[in-house]
């Protein structure tokens, strides 16, 4: 097991042991890819949410929020795309019975040609040292070139068989590539089908008077269906956006990766109109707006990257991705769209309704195009755990496991910890708790020793731990400990409520934005 896979492992369990993610209907046995979010992870969660909330509709003026129903009329799906189109290619392997998404297992084997170009990069890094030129190095090292030709050539014949819809050419390349059951080592493939992701369910009890609907595959139509009201209810003006977070259902063919790919998961989206011709610019407005609400978490510039799509989805005239180092390498967090005025179209087709924006300095009536910022909620969650998770060796060699998670994000902004379980002191720590757990979330334990106490806490998350003990009971001051340096500091009661305010309040963190 490499380090990477074992770290994964490690997040993975404590997310368990510790109350952050559990899998679904686990006494009987779990349910794939669908998972549960415990007391600190309910937590968690809620904080991310709110701080995407707080970011995109209440510091922006001109966005507001919505909560539209997962249930919708079946024909927005026709309208957006989705039961046309919302596909992923899947092939069989006939001897392990193993299902795989077709262009996952070929990304898979380019990936593998990058391992060995990575593997190249690091041995001329080792024979050059210092004067090792990385431009210089790619574009004239011939392993390297014959490499990453074979991967552009393979990417561009898998981007246009499925552009066409060429199923039987990606059946032939996997086979030309000699690729293999991951698990079983077979190289006996079936046909590749187009699979679609959407859930359909029943409304209505009659069977025969029963309605066919889909569970919503994103958040997204619910705000396009909602343009109108929300514009004329609102007197909205162009520019403007609206955000809701919400569930969204997808049957996905490979769900792994833990909370990466799930088949019931949360986004978070906002979709943004703009005067058509003016896309370019608001584009690269939300991909800076988006990118600097990520560093302003600071978990690190380096976990961030942007990759730009090549193949553009039905209804995008540019896309670009946030991708976040995970464990498992750099995947999509968050997808920037520039939608153009596809899906008011489609609606607008569909219904025979306008929908349509009235500018008054025009006097004229257009569609507006739509900027798109679409985050998972969950994929968050887990680049907040998978990066915070740090097991330190302290002075007496023993292991340390600390979740410096954003203590904005933090489940418990701060526990309070009464050093013995008399004397007064539980009652004075209640006081406190009293006096704080309408601001922040708060944490109260008397049990066990200190030092393991404040163990619990670290593995929780919780930024701040404030110690009442027997001095308290002379002066009212108590001992804080910083959950990342450890360092302790004597301070009054009366200065707490400012001091976790300047850790871990939404104001103060978003102010750096
Ligand atoms: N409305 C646009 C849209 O839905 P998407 O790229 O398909 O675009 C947006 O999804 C985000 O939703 C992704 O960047 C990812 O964070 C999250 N997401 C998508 N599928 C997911 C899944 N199966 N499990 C967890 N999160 C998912």
């Amino acid at each position: 097991m490499n380090n990477k896979e074992d770290h994964f492992k490690k997040v993975i369990s404590h997310a368990k042991e510790y109350g952050f993610v559990f899998q679904s209907s686990e006494i009987y046995d779990g349910l794939n890819a669908v998972y549960d979010y415990g007391q600190n992870g309910a937590e968690l969660k809620k904080n991310i949410r709110e701080y995407w909330w707080k970011a995109m509709v209440h510091i922006n003026s001109n966005i507001v929020g919505l909560d539209s129903a997962i249930f919708m009329h079946p024909t927005v799906w026709k309208a957006s795309g989705h039961v046309d189109a919302f596909n992923d290619p899947l092939v069989d392997n006939k001897d392990s019975k193993k299902r795989y998404r077709a262009d996952v297992l070929i990304e898979d084997y380019c990936s593998k040609i990058e391992l060995k170009i990575n593997k190249e990069i690091n041995k001329g890094k080792k024979r050059y040292g210092d004067d090792f030129d990385l431009t210089e190095f790619i574009s004239t090292n011939k392993k390297i070139i014959d490499y990453q030709n074979k991967i552009d050539s393979i990417s561009k014949r898998l981007a246009s068989s499925l552009e066409n819809e060429n199923l039987s050419d990606v059946k032939q390349l996997i086979e030309e590539l000699e690729i293999a059951d991951p698990l079983t080592g077979s190289k006996n493939w079936t046909d590749v089908k187009q699979f679609n992701l959407m859930f359909g369910t029943k409304l209505g009890a009659a069977s025969e008077h029963s309605t066919d609907l889909y569970l919503r595959p994103e958040t997204a139509q619910g705000i396009f269906v909602n343009f109108l009201n929300v514009q004329k209810s609102g007197r909205m003006k162009i520019p403007f956006g609206i955000a809701q977070t919400g569930k969204a259902f997808r049957n996905e063919i490979v769900a792994r990766q833990f909370i990466f790919r799930m088949r019931e998961f949360e986004q978070m989206e906002m979709q943004f109109f703009i005067k058509p011709g003016t896309q370019n610019k608001w584009y690269k407005y939300w991909k800076e707006n988006r990118l600097n609400w990520h560093l302003s978490l600071g978990m690190g510039e380096e976990k961030y990257r942007f990759h730009d799509h090549g193949k553009l989805a039905h209804y995008a005239d540019a896309a670009t991705d946030i991708e976040f180092k995970f464990p498992f390498g750099f995947k999509e967090l968050e997808g920037i769209h520039s939608r153009t005025d596809y899906d008011l179209n489609q609606h607008e087709k569909f219904t025979g309704k306008k929908l349509r924006f009235y500018d008054p300095e025009m006097n004229e009536s257009y569609t507006p195009y739509v900027l798109e910022t679409s985050i998972g909620l969950d994929r968050m969650f887990l680049a907040v755990l998978s990066s915070s998770l740090i097991e330190e060796i302290l002075e007496n060699n023993s292991i340390r496991k600390v979740l410096k998670i954003p203590s904005v994000l933090a489940p418990y902004k701060a526990a309070i910890l009464p050093l013995v379980k008399k004397d007064g002191l539980p009652e004075i720590g209640k006081k406190i708790l009293n006096d704080l757990k309408l601001d922040f979330n708060v944490f109260f334990d008397e049990k066990d020793a200190i030092g393991r106490r404040y163990r619990r806490q670290d593995a929780i998350g919780t930024p701040l731990c404030i110690t009442v003990d027997h001095q308290t009971l002379n002066d009212m001051t108590v001992t804080i400990r910083f959950r990342d340096s450890m360092e302790q500091q004597r301070v009054n009661v009366n200065e707490l409520l400012p001091l976790i305010n300047k850790y871990a309040s939404m104001k103060n963190w978003l102010n750096k934005l």
